[in-house]
Parts: C-alpha cells; sequence; structure tokens
C-alpha cells in the first residue's frame, strides 16, 4: 500500500500491510490476522509529524475512531471526548461554535485527536497538555485496553509518555480534555496581540481568537495541501542558563524564553535564519522561505533526502552556535 498520500511531507514509500481501523471489535480481528502475525507495526494519525525514512515492512494501523461528545459538566467545567481519528483543527472548530472555549489557541494545527497527546501539540502559549484530562487506547503489546490520566502521560514540551517509554506500543482511541469555564482569552504571545491590534479588537471571543490564529498561520506556515511540509522540523532548543550567556555576549538579539528551572529556550528559527538556510534547499527538501524552522518538501524527495538537509542544517547551526537542534517528528521505516 503506498503511503505518499497519508504523509505530510509527501514522501513516497510502502506499507506491506494497511488497515484503517474505527472500532475495537476491528482492531483486534486485524492484529490477530495470522498474515501479519510478528510483524512490526506503526500507528499513524494524521501522518504531519511523520519522516517515511523508507519503506515499512509490517503492518500500518491508520487510526479511524470517530465521534465526539461532551461526557460530563460540573460546577467548573465541560469533559468533551473525541475518537483518536477526528481531525484536531474540526474539533477545535466545533468545541468553540458548542460554546466551550479553551483550545483556540491550537486551531489550523495539522492532524488527528489521537495525535495530539504523542507530542502534546502548542502554539501561541498553550500546550494540549493544559485541557488534557485523559485518554484511552490500546495496547498492542498486550491486546488490553488502558486509561491514562494527565500524570500517567508524562506530558513535557513536545514530548509525552507517548514519545518515550510507551513509544510504538499504544493505539490513542479517544482523548477526553476538560475546558473550564473560567475563559479569559491569552493572547499574550507577541504574533497574537499584533493580529488583534490591527483588526482593532480589544476584547476578542474565542473564535475571534481562533479567527487570528489561523491568519498568523496561514501568513507564517506552508499548507500540507500545496507544499508537503510537517509543520516544525527542529524542537526549540533548550540551553542552560550559562550557555545562553555566552550566546547571548555574541548574539545580543537572539530571541529566548526564560524556563521556570532558569535555562533558556531559544528559537530554532532564528538560529536556523543567521545560519543562512531560510529559502534555502538541498536538493528536493529546504527551509521554507517565511519560517526556517519548517522543512519543506519542494516535490520527489524521499526520507534520505529530508535526512540529509536535517543533518546539513544541524551541521551548520552546530558550528556556528555550538547548539544541537533535535528533530521533532518522528521517523519510521528505512
Ligand atoms: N524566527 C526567525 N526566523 C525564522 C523563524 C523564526 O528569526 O525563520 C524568530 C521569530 O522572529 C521569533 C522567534 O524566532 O522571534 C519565534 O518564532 P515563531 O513565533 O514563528 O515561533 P517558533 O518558535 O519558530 C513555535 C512552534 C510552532 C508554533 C509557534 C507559535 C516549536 C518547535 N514550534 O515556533 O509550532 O506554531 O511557536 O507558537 O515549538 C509545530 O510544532 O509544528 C509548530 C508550527
Amino acid at each position: 500500500v503506498a503511503l505518499d498520500a497519508l504523509n505530510t511531507l509527501r514522501l513516497a514509500a510502502r506499507a506491506a500491510w494497511f488497515a484503517a481501523v474505527d472500532s475495537a471489535d476491528q482492531l483486534r480481528a486485524v492484529i490477530d490476522d495470522p498474515r501479519v502475525a510478528g510483524l512490526p507495526r506503526f500507528v499513524l494519525g494524521g501522518g504531519s509529524n511523520l519522516v517515511l525514512a523508507g519503506d515499512f515492512p509490517g503492518l500500518v494501523l491508520k487510526v479511524a475512531f470517530h465521534g465526539k461528545s461532551r461526557v460530563q459538566e460540573d460546577a467548573d467545567a465541560f469533559y468533551i471526548r473525541a475518537g483518536g481519528g477526528e481531525n484536531w483543527h474540526d474539533f477545535v472548530r466545533w468545541t468553540l461554535e458548542m460554546g466551550w472555549p479553551g483550545l483556540e489557541n491550537l486551531s489550523l494545527i495539522p492532524g488527528t485527536v489521537g495525535a495530539a497527546p504523542v507530542q502534546n501539540i502548542g502554539a501561541y502559549g498553550i500546550e494540549m497538555a493544559e485541557h488534557f484530562y485523559s485518554l484511552r487506547a490500546y495496547d498492542l503489546e498486550t491486546g488490553k485496553t488502558v486509561g491514562f490520566d494527565k500524570r500517567d502521560c508524562h506530558f513535557g514540551y513536545r514530548d509525552s509518555f507517548f514519545k518515550q517509554a510507551g513509544a510504538g506500543r499504544y493505539l490513542i482511541a479517544a482523548v477526553t480534555f476538560r475546558l473550564p469555564k473560567q475563559w479569559q482569552p491569552r493572547t499574550n504571545y507577541a504574533d497574537v496581540a499584533r493580529e488583534l491590534d490591527a483588526l482593532g479588537i480589544a476584547q476578542p471571543t474565542p473564535l475571534q481568537v481562533s479567527d487570528a490564529i489561523i491568519a498568523i498561520r496561514r501568513r507564517k506556515l506552508p499548507d500540507p495541501a500545496e507544499i508537503g511540509n510537517a509543520g516544525s522540523f527542529f524542537k526549540n532548543p533548550v540551553v542552560p542558563a550559562e550557555a545562553y550567556a555566552r550566546l547571548a555576549a555574541d548574539f545580543p538579539t537572539l530571541p529566548h524564553y526564560p524556563q521556570p528551572d532558569g535555562s533558556q529556550k531559544l528559537a530554532a528559527g532564528w538560529l536556523i535564519e543567521q545560519a543562512g538556510w531560510k529559502g534555502k534547499r538541498l536538493g528536493p527538501v529546504g527551509c521554507y522561505a517565511n519560517q526556517a524552522l519548517v522543512l519543506v518538501n519542494h516535490g520527489g524527495a524521499r526520507g534520505s533526502d529530508v535526512r540529509a538537509t536535517s543533518d546539513a542544517v544541524r551541521a551548520d547551526v552546530r558550528a556556528r552556535f555550538g547548539v544541537e537542534l533535535e528533530p521533532e517528528p518522528v521517523f519510521v521505516g528505512g
């Protein structure tokens, strides 16, 4: 089965076996099929945080669990559940239209509800973890259904249990979010404040915040429907205070965000741009002209081309700043 249309970088790759699963019974039937016994398995969501490094010799399970509903309400919050296969952005807009705000800053992030906890998606001052309540997953090793609460997930910056010790083992079937009834717009991120200011909106509604974020993202980030990409390709690196102090002496305009433990998060996009990579390419893969942190497939790229450009960018940033960039998407196959 060709996976080309199922990954937003639009890399050409094939899976030996493929199944889209939308229920527990169907999942069980697929993994009990003797033809795939003992083969490696890979769980696919929206394919937007993925580098297909080569063909996959096993079973690809595309998460197609659907449904969204309010499952509970108490004095302080709404509890909203969605199937892992639901499109993330459509889910966010639906919550806003239903009058359950909180996720608006995460508008237009590509991918699915089930993939959101894996990398703890974040943007414009909010991380998904803040509104996460619980999830239900299938343990592909034991065949059992497991519940995870927030603590079980070990959320960090673009990180969770599902990218670490639990990597590859679980299929996330449904996620429940806790959306507090007390709502305040979160518009302190510079781009968001500027956008709302330009529109003359002082007290935005949740849908207006969402619209502003959509406008910003459309300007800065390539639409995967038009040009293959996987969003930010590198994490923003976090360095100790002393390392930052040395860098700041040489590069006083380096954007930096102080962390609670005293370390500093640096803007990888700035480092990459300064290293000369913005809008530049190596073969078919390059850095996007409006946001250097995003690698784009100009057409016909394979996983090895993505790896080559990624390695070249990392080497140049290391040589110039002594900072190590870590790729954010998951590499599979090859
Ligand atoms: N910058 C440059 N050159 C560039 C890109 C950025 O100088 O080519 C500078 C900007 O001027 C700014 C700073 O770097 O001072 C930060 O840029 P931006 O606000 O665009 O955000 P980012 O740190 O590059 C992160 C997330 C994005 C998220 C935005 C907004 C990561 C890895 N990326 O990008 O997430 O949308 O903040 O919150 O944390 C994603 O993960 O796929 C993603 C798009």
